[in-house]
């Protein structure tokens, strides 16, 4: 009898230990990444899911939404007919949130949607299991706006034309999401607020994050009349920054230009002088708020129970947003 216990007692711990929901076993997680070809969900957030996910002693099976919200409806579909027990979905289309949140509603599946923000207002309170972990997307903007303007004026000789205007192009990223937008309109604001008067030369009209894409704008950029005249390149993401170096290196230029993420090449190229700066997207500390918030979830305890993260008490109370930090030249190697 003393044995049969102790094997029970060990089991019960077992299952403790691997986070067991109230119907049976491990906890289950059907996740996505709204496109395998993006540097930082791809790069960053997806091994760290896959890794925490381990270390929790949860399953997780992350698939693929190549770009398409009608292909990321169907993946839910199918994860909801499996029976997992928490949706952690990256909307494709961030206005496309009611969708998936009806589906998880109908299904009493909790959701943590993460990285790209509903967009649509009140949709985050048309389901009290759904939840947001993301950043504060103006913060990138911000940080990457007051870098900027710090060495504007630290280097007299970056106004090629001396007009004491920032004539400047941008590389934006998708339009609609809530990073994109945001970050245009701080890191332009920065140096409106700072009193410098700014001239867009030009503005990505991108549907991707991609270095190919902005590396293809940004060589047509330096052919054009106003080549000579850009005197900033302001990126949305590291990603796009890469693609415009590229061509400026192929084309013999080198305008100060910044990113947004502080991907591991992107602290390369900061180290060579070849980007002025970046901002840290912590998705590590993304994809571990997303998993603690699910596991809880799953679990059906309080979504921030045993965890350090806080509910954002400023804008809605269902978010998690992870802090950005500022990376320059002088401290990119402790990001390293
Ligand atoms: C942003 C990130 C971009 C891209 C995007 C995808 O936060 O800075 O590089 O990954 O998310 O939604
Ligand atoms: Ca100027």
């Amino acid at each position: 009898m003393k044995k049969v216990l102790t094997f029970v007692t060990v089991l019960l711990f077992v299952f403790a230990l691997a986070g067991c929901t109230s119907d049976d076993g491990v906890v289950t997680i059907g996740a996505n990444i709204y496109t395998f070809n993006d540097n930082f969900m791809n790069g960053v957030v997806r091994p760290e899911l896959e890794s925490y996910a381990q270390e929790l002693g949860v399953e997780i099976d992350i698939v693929d939404s190549e770009g398409s919200q009608a292909t990321l409806n169907n993946q839910v579909d199918t994860f909801i007919s499996k029976g997992v027990d928490v949706l952690v979905i990256n909307l494709v289309d961030p206005a496309a949130a009611g969708t998936i949140i009806d589906k998880a509603k109908d299904a009493d599946i909790p959701l943590i949607l993460f990285n790209k923000e509903a967009t649509v207002s009140g949709v985050m309170d048309t389901y009290d299991k759904v939840w947001y972990v993301g950043t504060d997307s103006a913060e990138a903007g911000i940080i990457q706006g007051e870098m900027m303007v710090a060495d504007w004026q630290a280097n007299a000789d970056w106004d090629l034309n001396g007009d004491g205007k920032v004539q400047y192009v941008l590389l934006k990223g998708e339009p609609g999401h809530p990073d994109a937008e945001a970050r245009t309109v701080e890191a332009v604001k920065a140096f409106t607020d700072a009193g410098i008067e700014v001239e867009e030369l030009a503005i990505q009209p991108s549907t991707t994050w991609s270095t190919t894409e902005a590396g293809d704008t940004m060589a047509a950029w330096l052919t054009t009349a106003y080549a000579d005249e850009i005197e900033l390149v302001i990126s949305n993401n590291d990603g796009m920054a890469f693609g415009a170096i590229q061509a400026m290196t192929n084309a013999s230029y080198d305008i100060p230009i910044y990113g947004v993420d502080a991907l591991e090449e992107a602290l390369a190229k900061i180290g060579t002088g070849d980007l002025n700066g970046t901002v840290l997207n912590d998705g590590v500390n993304q994809a571990r708020a997303t998993l603690d918030l699910a596991v809880n979830a799953a679990n059906g305890v309080d979504v921030l129970d045993g965890t350090d993260w806080v509910l954002d008490s400023e804008t809605e109370t269902k978010a998690v947003r992870v802090s950005y930090v500022a990376v320059t030249a002088d401290n990119y190697e402790d990001f390293q």
